[in-house]
């Protein structure tokens, strides 16, 4: 039996989640206490960084063969796709609020919705949506996928609901027409009642490790963040018989200003309440630069500690797991090629075995 633990601040949070039907801005949707245990480690830093070369070594050692464990994705319990698009569940949104200031490029919303319990998701999976109304041709909207933000017990704590973390897509096309994607404003404008018709759950990929002591090094950007959120809050926030986490949970966020920087307060929370099992770096890449005058993106961020980082990828229990934009996979293995040239290793090679050994799990888009 899981249970939200006292640590959680959770009846202002939960008082604030189920009374709270208008939209409000991040750094209200929870409030915590101030005094942070682990500050200097938020804090902006534009330490030396070396550029990663992308070139592989010609003759290298073969990659190391990882150990044999237990698949998380062989898990009996995990379900996928009890519902399916022609018979959705429907359920209902609870609460729906911005959680990025006025200033941001773009709103980024956290909503609840009501299951039940009837989706049994686990930490890392996603759920489809499917967005009220008809397609050009007339037909139902096809289906869009959002990581679930919650953990398996919900905001609630009472594993019947799922929250979701979205970003609302309006862009100008080539014509010089503002387009609004169909699904993120659809599920951005959702009022607390509304009905919401939902698929899935989906996805083995970005389950988390078994192994309580693991390493879990995380690297989200954006809306990417949401599995880590639900990650974060089983670790730090809540308390299972089968789960006491004893290993280290290191999150990488990259968003691009201090007003995009999402869950900052929980993630903060959880440094203070986390000490050495919990480290976190922000990368705001429209305000922080390294000290060649490069944008802070997430790879920027983590080449400061690529030694360190190298170290735990060496390590059998040690997991990443990457979500958000599809551009950032590409930045992070050029960190990775130089570091593993230097022990003589294609990192190609290796990051192959990672993946076999669901070490290096990635869910971009
Ligand atoms: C596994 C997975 C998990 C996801 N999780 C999340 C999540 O947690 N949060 C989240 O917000 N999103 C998430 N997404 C993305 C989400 O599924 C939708 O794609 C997104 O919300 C846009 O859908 P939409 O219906 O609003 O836009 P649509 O109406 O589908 O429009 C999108 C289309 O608009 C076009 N387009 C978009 N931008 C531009 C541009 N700048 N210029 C020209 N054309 C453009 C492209 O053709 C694009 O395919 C996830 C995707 C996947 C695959
Ligand atoms: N499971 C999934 O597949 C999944 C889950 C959630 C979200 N998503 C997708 O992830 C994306 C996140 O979008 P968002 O709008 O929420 O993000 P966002 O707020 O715009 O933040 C993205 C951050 O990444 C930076 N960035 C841009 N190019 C990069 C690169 N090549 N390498 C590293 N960082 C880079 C951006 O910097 P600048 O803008 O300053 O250049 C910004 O700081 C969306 O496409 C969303 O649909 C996918």
């Amino acid at each position: 039996m899981a249970a939200l633990t006292a640590a959680l601040p959770s009846s202002p949070a939960t008082a604030k989640l189920a009374a709270s039907p208008s939209p409000s801005p991040a750094s209200h949707f929870l409030s915590f206490p101030s005094r942070l245990r682990n500050a200097s480690r938020v804090a902006v830093r534009t330490a030396q960084v070396s550029t990663a070369e992308t070139a592989e070594p010609a003759a290298a050692a073969a990659a190391p063969v990882k150990e044999k464990k237990i698949s998380k994705k062989q898990d009996e319990g995990v379900v996928t796709n009890k519902y399916r698009p022609k018979e959705p569940y429907v359920g209902r949104c609870l609460l729906n609020t911005r959680i990025t200031g006025d200033n941001a490029p773009g709103e980024t919303w956290h909503m609840v919705f009501s299951t039940e319990g009837e989706i049994p998701y686990r930490e890392g999976q996603s759920i489809g949506v499917i967005a009220d109304g008809e397609d050009k041709n007339g037909k139902p909207h096809k289906l869009r996928l959002y990581s679930i933000a919650s953990s398996a017990l919900g905001d609630f704590g009472d594993s019947k609901t799922v929250s979701l973390c979205v970003k609302r897509l309006v862009y100008t096309n080539d014509a010089g027409e503002v387009v609004k994607g169909v699904c993120s404003n659809f599920l951005c404008d959702l009022k607390p009642g509304a009905e919401v018709k939902i698929t899935g759950p989906v996805g083995k990929e970005m389950l988390m490790p078994k192994d309580p002591n693991a390493t879990i090094i995380m690297l989200g950007t954006g809306t990417g963040i949401a599995p880590f959120r639900s990650f974060l809050w089983k670790i730090f926030f809540e308390e299972h018989e089968d789960y006491k986490f004893n290993g280290l949970a290191w999150l990488f966020l990259g968003v691009p200003t201090s007003d995009t920087l999402l869950y900052k307060e929980e993630f903060e929370h959880m440094a203070k309440i986390g000490g050495d099992n919990f480290r976190l770096d922000f990368a705001v890449s429209r305000e922080q630069t390294n000290a060649a005058g490069e944008k802070m993106y997430i790879q920027t961020r983590m080449a400061e500690y690529k030694e360190e980082l190298w170290e735990l990828l060496k390590k059998d229990n040690t997991y990443v797991y990457m979500c958000g934009l599809k551009g950032m996979e590409k930045g992070i293995d050029d960190i990775m090629v130089d570091l593993a040239a230097k022990d003589g290793i294609v990192w190609s090679d290796y990051k192959k075995q990672l993946k076999k050994a669901e070490q290096w799990n990635v869910e971009v888009y």
